[in-house]
C-alpha cells in the first residue's frame, strides 16, 4: 500500500530518499535478490571448482606422452644435447633431484620438455652433427678407433668405393644426411647386418666428425653423361602417371645430383645398393624416409623398374650435387 502511494505521486520531490517509499523499495530488493544472488554464487562456485578439476586433468594428459618422447637414440646411449635442448626450462627440470622424472633412469628423461613448450623437437642428427672436427673424422676413416673399424675398408680411401663393390661411396655426401644415416642405424629405423653394429659402437662425436669429413670431401671424378636404361631416364625425370609415382628428379635433383641437405645424391651409386635400398624401403626394414614418401615408391616400382633406375643411376656420374 505504501509502494503503491510511492509510485502513484509523481511530484514527490527528488530528495526525499530516506522517505518511507525508498525505504521500502530497498526492502523489497533485498527480499527479491539476496537468495537469488547467493544460489548463483554457490552454483558458480561448485561448477568453477569442477570446470577448474578438468583443466587439471587436461594438463596432466598432454604431460604424459611428452615423458616418453624419446627421440631416435634411445636405449643406445645418452640423447645428444643440443644447444637448445640445455637451454630449454625442460631439461633444468629434469635435472632437479625431487622431480618425479628424474626416477626414469633412460636417456628419454633428458628430452622431457615442457607441456607448454610448443616449439618443435629437434631431430637427434643436429646434435651429433655438432660435436667432432673433419679431423678427427680422417683418423676414424683411415685407422679406425677404441672398437671401430676403418669405414675406408669398405668405404673406400677418401669415401669412394672400389668399384665393383656393393659399398655406397660417402664422399661428397651432405654431412647432415651421413650424420642423420648412422644415428637412425643407431636407432633402428634403417637396418643392415654390418652397418648397424658399427654405427652403434660409434659416439655422437665419432658421427659428427666422420659425417664433416665425408661431407668435405670432393665427388668421384666423372664424366657427366647419362647413359642409363631409357625407362631408369624416363621415371628419373618424367615419372609415371598410371603408378602414381612422381619424378624422382623432382626431389634428388637432375640425374639424381641430389638436393640440399637431406635429400641425397643418388648419382655414381652401385647399381646393387640402389636396388638393396629400393628393396629395403619395400620391406619396410629401411622406415627412415620422413612421412614415408620413399616406402610408398618403392611398394609401387616392379622389379624391371628398380633395376632400370638403379642403372641409370649407376651410370649418370653428373660430378655435382
Ligand atoms: C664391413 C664393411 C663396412 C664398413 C667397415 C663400414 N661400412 Fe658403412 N656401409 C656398409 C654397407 C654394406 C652399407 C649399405 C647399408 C645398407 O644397405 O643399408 C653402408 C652404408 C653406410 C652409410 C649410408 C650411406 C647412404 O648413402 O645412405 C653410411 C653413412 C656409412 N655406411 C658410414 C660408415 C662409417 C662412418 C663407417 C666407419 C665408422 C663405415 N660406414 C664402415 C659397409 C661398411
Ligand atoms: C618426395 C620426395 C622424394 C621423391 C619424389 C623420391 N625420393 Fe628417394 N628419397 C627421398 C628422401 C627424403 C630420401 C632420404 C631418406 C633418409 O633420410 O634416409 C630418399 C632416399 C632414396 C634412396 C636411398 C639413397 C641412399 O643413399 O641410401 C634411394 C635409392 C631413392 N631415394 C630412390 C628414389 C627413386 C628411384 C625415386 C623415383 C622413383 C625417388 N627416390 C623419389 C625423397 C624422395
Amino acid at each position: 500500500m505504501m509502494l503503491r502511494r510511492t509510485t502513484e505521486s509523481p511530484d514527490m520531490p527528488e530528495h526525499q530518499a530516506p522517505g518511507q517509499g525508498g525505504r521500502n523499495l530497498t526492502l523489497l530488493l533485498i527480499i527479491l535478490f539476496v537468495p537469488a544472488v547467493v544460489v548463483l554464487v554457490a552454483v558458480t562456485m561448485v561448477m568453477g571448482r569442477a570446470w577448474m578439476d578438468g583443466l587439471a586433468v587436461r594438463a596432466v594428459a598432454v604431460t604424459a606422452p611428452q615423458m616418453v618422447d624419446t627421440g631416435p637414440a634411445v636405449g643406445v646411449g645418452p640423447a645428444p644435447q643440443t644447444g637448445r635442448q640445455a637451454d630449454a626450462p625442460g631439461s633444468q627440470q629434469a635435472a632437479t633431484p625431487t622431480s618425479p622424472i628424474n626416477t626414469v633412469t633412460s636417456p628419454t628423461a633428458e628430452v622431457m620438455r615442457l607441456a607448454t613448450d610448443f616449439s618443435p623437437a629437434r631431430p637427434a642428427w643436429e646434435g651429433a652433427l655438432a660435436a667432432g672436427t673433419a679431423d678427427e673424422g680422417q683418423q676414424i676413416v683411415d685407422v679406425g678407433g677404441p672398437g671401430l673399424v676403418a669405414c675406408s675398408s669398405c668405404h673406400g680411401k677418401a669415401g669412394i668405393a672400389p668399384a665393383g663393390s656393393p659399398f655406397p661411396d660417402l664422399a661428397g655426401k651432405q654431412a647432415e644426411y651421413i650424420a642423420k644415416q648412422l644415428m637412425d642405424f643407431r636407432a633402428g629405423t634403417r637396418n643392415h647386418a654390418i652397418m648397424t653394429p658399427i654405427a652403434r659402437a660409434m659416439k655422437d662425436s665419432d658421427v659428427g666428425a666422420v659425417a664433416k669429413y665425408f661431407g668435405g670431401l670432393p665427388l668421384r671424378p666423372a664424366p657427366v653423361r647419362a647413359t642409363g636404361p631409357a625407362r631408369g631416364e624416363a621415371l628419373d625425370r618424367i615419372g609415371d602417371m598410371a603408378l602414381g609415382l612422381p619424378a624422382c628428379a623432382n626431389c634428388h635433383g637432375m640425374g639424381g645430383a641430389g638436393i640440399g641437405p637431406l635429400l641425397p645424391s643418388l648419382a655414381g651409386e652401385p647399381a646393387e645398393y640402389l636396388i638393396a635400398q629400393l628393396h629395403a624401403f619395400r620391406a619396410g626394414s629401411r622406415s627412415n624416409d620422413d612421412g614415408g614418401v620413399m616406402r610408398g615408391f618403392a611398394k609401387r616400382l616392379s622389379e624391371t623398374d628398380i633395376r632400370a633406375l638403379a642403372e641409370f643411376y649407376a651410370a649418370t656420374k653428373s660430378g655435382q650435387r
